[in-house]
């Protein structure tokens, strides 16, 4: 798929034009509609549409049939990267079951400054063009449109997009590498096939890559994420990657992702209901592998190093049973209250792994725990950490990739209520403020000069509806934060 920056489109070219109108005020300020009737049709869509909802016209142009879908953008105050993906994605949702090959998007490079548009764009394209359905043989069913090329429609005829369309080319195919990955089911997407999956993702993208295997991380000390590996036949893989794009040792940034390929709670054991969503609990893996590679991809002049701690949470013979303790990488011993804690038992040998290898600032991402969702709902990332400066880096880097985190709390009396009877610490400790147990519990494998960031994506990794941006599923959240967040470091070294 190509993307290219054009003034006016010839739209004899296009198979379809994609039009955000605002609610209020001018109609989007890149819209130039080219005749009458379009102008009829996008004025008729403002003020009156929800959010997203997208309609789509056919008129008879010379070269055949031209789409017009016009997307509801929402008030224009209201308008940021966020809303110009989703606008994008919305659109290009809104094609397929067409077979349009050239399409244009409009852009208001007004409201947004011209390299934040295109690449929200850009990235919303990519997140357009993915579904679900991969295992559905009816093919009829689940082909998306054959897009060999965007025009992105700026009315601004001295912009550059280039940089702008590889960082979002970077970031959308990173987005739904991940979302591909949750999306799978856990037969398929085992331990083992993850780390063959990003195997291929590490070459493709330049970046080294290592597998350890449960002898290997035995050896190392590992008790606590092996712990959650007992019950499974399916062997444990410690995935790392790592890009150096800088001289020198250490990492400028490590990155932790939770790799549960299913968790069915262990002998404590989940209710049957939505348990096979427990899919995505890889969620966070998947989001740090790919980021990982969008930063490789772009070159950006720093090192990273990412870890996926991946293993099924099964119950069976072997299993680890309630009660039962072992011994961190960090030294800490834990005791294990709820086998259904898992996540927090093979981030914390993650991040004292990514420490170990040099990382000064670590951000670890988790579908971790339900209490997130209970707290933020389903749109807001869960944000912890330490110091203040760095988690708010954090939030502002999501705020500038269009993804939206909150600051959570984090305060010794909490720390004190995961102290363990009989250990150093204990992996629950009730269901009251349960997500913020969950980042104590990480913490205690990351050092005190170490800056930290958990991200709980259990609130966001899934969307049990359809939206018009977005099909059920799984949402790839993370990836553009990360991203950011390496390119605002980089930016800092410069
Ligand atoms: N993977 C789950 C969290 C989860 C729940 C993710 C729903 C996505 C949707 C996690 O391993 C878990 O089971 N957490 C428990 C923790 C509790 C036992 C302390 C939870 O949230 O109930
Ligand atoms: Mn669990
Ligand atoms: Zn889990």
């Amino acid at each position: 798929m190509q993307f290219r920056t054009v003034v006016t489109p010839d739209d004899t070219q296009l198979d379809a034009l994609i039009v955000p109108v605002f609610k209020d005020g001018d109609a989007f300020s890149g819209a130039r509609p080219a005749d009458r009737q379009m102008a009829e049709w996008v004025a008729r869509e403002q003020g009156s549409s929800k959010l997203f909802s997208t309609t789509t016209h056919l008129r008879q142009a010379d070269g055949g049939a031209t789409r017009l879908v016009v997307v509801a953008a929402g008030k224009r105050d209201d308008y940021d990267i966020q809303r110009a993906w989703q606008i994008a994605s919305a659109g290009v949702k809104a094609l397929w079951a067409s077979t349009a090959k050239s399409i244009g998007v409009v852009l208001d490079t007004q409201a947004l400054p011209a390299a934040e548009a295109i690449q929200a764009a850009v990235e919303g394209v990519h997140f357009g063009l993915w579904r679900p359905d991969t295992h559905r043989t009816a093919e009829e069913d689940s082909t998306l449109p054959p897009v060999e090329t965007v025009f992105l429609i700026c009315a601004d005829a001295q912009v550059d997009g280039a940089e702008a369309i590889r960082r979002g080319t970077a970031v959308g195919e990173a987005v739904n590498w991940a979302r591909t990955l949750a999306n799978e089911p856990a037969n398929l997407m085992t331990p083992t096939n993850i780390a063959a999956q990003a195997t291929d993702l590490a070459h493709s993208a330049g970046m080294q890559i290592e597998v350890l295997d449960e002898d290997q991380c035995r050896s190392m000390g590992m008790g606590s994420y092996l712990s959650v590996a007992h019950g499974s036949d399916e062997p444990a893989k410690f995935i790392v990657v790592r890009h150096h794009g800088r001289d020198g040792d250490g990492y400028d940034l490590g990155l932790v992702g939770k790799g549960i390929t299913f968790d069915s709670g262990g002998i404590s054991i989940k209710p049957a209901a939505d348990m096979h969503l427990m899919k995505y609990d890889m969620s966070g893996a998947a989001a740090v592998l790919a980021a990982a590679s969008a930063i490789a991809r772009l070159g950006l002049p720093i090192n990273v190093i990412a870890v996926a701690p991946c293993t099924e949470n099964l119950p069976g013979g072997h299993a680890t049973k309630p009660g039962d303790v072992f011994t961190s990488l960090s030294g800490k011993t834990v005791e294990v209250i709820n086998t259904d804690a898992e996540g927090r038992l093979v981030l914390i040998d993650g991040v004292t792994y990514a420490e170990r290898e040099g990382a000064t600032r670590v951000v670890d991402v988790a579908t971790l725990t339900g209490a997130i969702a209970v707290a933020l709902g389903k749109h807001y990332i869960g944000l912890f950490g330490r110091p203040a400066g760095f988690v708010d880096a954090v939030r502002r880097a999501g705020e500038q990739s269009g993804e939206r985190l909150w600051p959570m709390p984090l305060a010794d009396e909490y720390r004190g209520d995961i102290q363990s009877d009989i250990a150093d610490i204990k992996n629950s400790a009730g269901r009251e403020g349960g997500a913020i147990y969950g980042a104590a519990f990480v913490e205690a494998g990351v050092g005190p000069d170490i800056e930290w960031a958990h991200l709980d994506i259990a609130s966001v990794g899934w969307h049990e509806s359809d939206r018009s941006f977005s099909p059920k599923g799984p949402q790839g959240p993370a990836v553009r934060t990360i991203v950011e967040l390496a390119s605002s470091i980089a930016a800092r070294k410069r």
